[in-house]
């Protein structure tokens, strides 16, 4: 088991294999947080804790006048408001008579083996013959009435993942409004930190940003009712000289696709109290007595040396205990999607063109995106009406289908289920499915509205029509999309004191269908997409292997927008495609050559019309689907390593996967900079065998040569050049 208990200290104590967590039950009943850092003996630490009378810090009832006592200035584990603790905190409870007053302390504790469940939400899981896997529930009780809190620990001694969620119960015999609740806090002593997080735009997605923590609160959320393009819900606090070798880092994973936020208040004391949860300006939750709310859960991880590691943990630990799709261990089909090849304009023949494209060229299979549904030859109608538009297509999907599989390739085909056009049949029938506040014109993103996924009979209805299309011919892939911000937060058919309800009963009602969808095919590849990376987290990852990770098909900007993505989220289930040039979305011009490399550094495809392209391009293709086909395990399951960081390093960018036995190793580098007179540059390899040796294009090196003196780069030829080199162990 990998938690203690000490009676005589009442700590708890959260092992694994390189890191410690501990928490306190002091005098008065409150659970203090004392430890989380490098692995240690599980010594009662909260003589650490000094106590001190910060003056204007409330003292509990029951401390009298010790006003060295005050939850202002402890660290607690699960702050409330209300209770003389005027820091951020993780629950407000209003009661019936409209006060705010909490008060948790510690009631009891359960220890079993396993990972524990959260009703309805994507969690991570022990599989079954793993013993490694510990869960600790600790019970806390507000102290004048039955409202209950279950503190819910999920500990992964091998891969260093401790997770958290907390269950509010009521049992007060009245109802309780929750205005806030979130999923964990960690109050770290020291708040000198810096705040690493993943902020962009639709088409620029989780850019790197590194912010010191300041006395005052630092923020990042997503209140779109998606976890959003604008910030995602993975961050990082590092101490400031933290680097991707060195150094201490925790990362906080949200495993939920809705709204959150991040709170860092570094208080008074100069302590850093972090908090993570669903966000709360789209939230209240009434829980009428003996029922209860479930917190989503967070995936905390502590590295003691440097990201690199921080990453290779998260990387283990989705794919380990996260991602349950048979997809996560079988190679990936290499697709052409035919979104930046046609957009809308398709018929059936158009497809078959480039389907038998790409079966000549050796790809896997072929989606059809959007558009070949209902009316829908713009992004103006359609949504909703999932029936085939065989008019358009010029025959039936199943006809489409079985020339596309005769061929030897596979079909995938696009959804957009959340939606609804007002130009749509089911708008005409159902206006009330839309999300919509009465007596308001709605607000329009991208010219549709958002369907109330919050309601049963809406949801059902849509899992039909998609069940229909589904069964109508060979489909083996969906890419689910989702291609707006949520407004009119509001459901028909709710009654008010309900209405802050909606937006989490709607990823709950997302979650649902996703595991209805995957119950009915089990064997099916589902692709997370929401406009690119809108909707790229950990919660996604629970249902969909790999998600689409940006609408920005540039080589270049993709270096960023995956070195971002990398932190938090295992490679392969970075969807990424070769596209046309110039780009669609920036103009830009680059070799076919790096816009495989760039491609290949996530689960591989391609995103324009190879029928159209040159017989000399065509053979770069088919050499690449080939380099890909060969080299996939490395792609797929091998250590990802970021060699240099594209924010700061100008003139190239270099990334490597090496395999875990160090058998060998892909490194790729791209130019982003050339000059005349340059001189070559050296990068150093990492995740070889010191003492072994390996060959690269013919020549033998060390791994300890490859690792500390590293490789002479050749100079660029020209813009945007680029190599992958391929480290095979002799
Ligand atoms: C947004 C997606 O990210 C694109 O790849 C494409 O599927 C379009 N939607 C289709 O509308």
């Amino acid at each position: 088991m990998a938690v203690y208990y000490s009676a005589e200290d009442k700590t708890f104590t959260l092992q694994t294999e390189k890191s410690s967590y501990q928490m306190k039950v002091d005098e008065y009943g409150a659970l203090l947080h004392t430890y989380f850092g490098t692995k240690m003996d599980g010594s009662d630490l909260s003589y650490l804790l000094a106590r001190t009378d910060q003056g204007f810090s409330g003292n509990p009832a029951d401390a009298k006048n010790i006003r060295k006592y005050s939850f202002d200035a402890l660290p607690l584990e699960y702050p409330v408001f209300g209770n003389g603790d005027y820091r951020v905190n993780a629950l407000r409870v209003q009661a019936e008579d409209g006060s705010c007053s909490c008060d948790l302390r510690y009631e009891s504790f359960q220890i079993y083996q396993g990972k524990y469940r959260l009703a309805g939400l994507p969690a991570l899981f022990a599989k079954e013959e793993d013993d490694s896997v510990t869960t600790l529930d600790i019970r806390m009780k507000d102290r004048y009435s039955d409202l209950y809190v279950h503190l819910l620990y999920g500990v992964f001694e091998k891969t260093g993942a401790i997770t958290r969620a907390a269950i509010v119960e009521n049992k007060t015999r009245k109802p309780l409004k929750l205005l806030r609740a979130l999923s964990s806090c960690v109050d770290f002593a020291d708040g000198d930190m810096e705040m690493v997080h993943f902020h962009g735009k639709h088409a620029l997605e989780r850019m790197y940003e590194s912010q010191p923590l300041f006395h005052g609160i630092t923020q990042i959320r997503s209140t779109r009712g998606t976890s959003s393009h604008q910030q995602n819900p993975f961050v990082i606090f590092k101490k400031r000289n933290t680097t991707e070798e060195s150094g201490e880092c925790y990362g906080f994973s949200f495993l939920y696709s809705g709204g959150f936020e991040v709170l860092a208040e570094v208080d008074q004391t100069n302590a850093a109290r972090v908090l993570m949860g669903i966000e709360e300006e789209n939230f209240c939750f009434l829980l009428e007595d003996g029922e209860s709310f479930t917190t989503p859960e967070v995936c905390m991880i502590y590295s003691g040396n440097g990201m690199a590691e921080l990453s290779h943990r998260y990387h283990t630990t989705f794919l380990e205990h996260l991602i349950r799709s048979e997809w996560k261990d079988k190679k990936r089909p290499v697709l052409v999607n035919n979104w930046e090849a046609t957009y809308f304009d398709f018929n059936a023949e158009k497809l078959l063109k480039i389907a038998s494209q790409a079966a000549e060229l050796g790809l896997d299979m072929m989606v059809l995106d959007d558009g070949w549904f209902g009316k829908r030859d713009n992004d103006k109608s359609g949504l909703g009406d999932w029936f085939v538009n065989e008019e358009k297509l010029g025959c039936s999907l199943r006809e489409l289908v079985e020339k596309i599989n005769g061929m030897g390739l596979k079909f995938g085909i696009w959804f957009e289920p959340e939606m609804i056009s007002e130009d749509s049949e089911l708008y005409r029938s159902h206006p009330d499915w839309a999300l919509q506040v009465p007596g308001r014109e709605p607000i329009r993103g991208r010219s549709q509205l958002v369907l109330d996924f919050s309601r049963k009979d809406v949801r059902e209805y849509v899992e039909e029509k998609i069940y229909a299309v589904m069964d109508s011919a060979n489909i083996e892939y969906i890419k689910w999309d989702m291609n707006r911000s949520i407004a009119d937060v509001y459901s028909a058919t709710l009654p008010p004191e309900h209405q802050g309800e909606v937006l989490h009963r709607y990823v709950l009602g997302l979650y649902e269908m996703s595991e209805h969808l995957l119950q009915r095919y089990p064997h099916l590849l589902l692709e997370g997409c929401s406009g690119g990376g809108g909707r790229f987290d950990a919660g996604m990852l629970y249902y969909a292997p790999q998600i689409w990770c940006s609408d920005n098909t540039d080589a270049i900007e993709r270096i960023r927008i995956q070195y971002g993505t990398s932190f938090g989220y295992p490679m392969s289930t970075v969807s990424a495609h070769v596209s046309v040039c110039p780009n669609h979305q920036n103009g830009r011009i680059t070799p076919l050559k790096t816009r495989g490399i760039c491609a290949m550094q996530g689960t591989f495809g391609y995103e324009l019309d190879i029928s159209k392209m040159s017989d000399e391009e065509k053979e770069e293709v088919r050499q690449q689907v080939k380099s890909y086909n060969r080299l996939y395990k490395l792609f797929q399951f091998g250590e990802y390593y970021r060699l240099t960081n594209p924010f700061e390093q100008r003139e190239f960018a270099a990334w490597e996967y090496a395999d875990k036995e160090q058998n060998g190793a892909i490194l790729s580098v791209v130019f982003t900079d050339v000059h005349a007179n340059a001189r070559p540059a050296v990068v150093k390899w990492k995740g070889l065998c010191e003492s072994a040796q390996y060959e690269i294009e013919g020549k033998c090196y060390s791994g300890s040569a490859l690792m500390h003196g590293g490789y002479l780069l050749p100079v660029p030829k020209g813009d945007f050049d680029s190599l992958m080199l391929h480290a095979k162990r002799v």
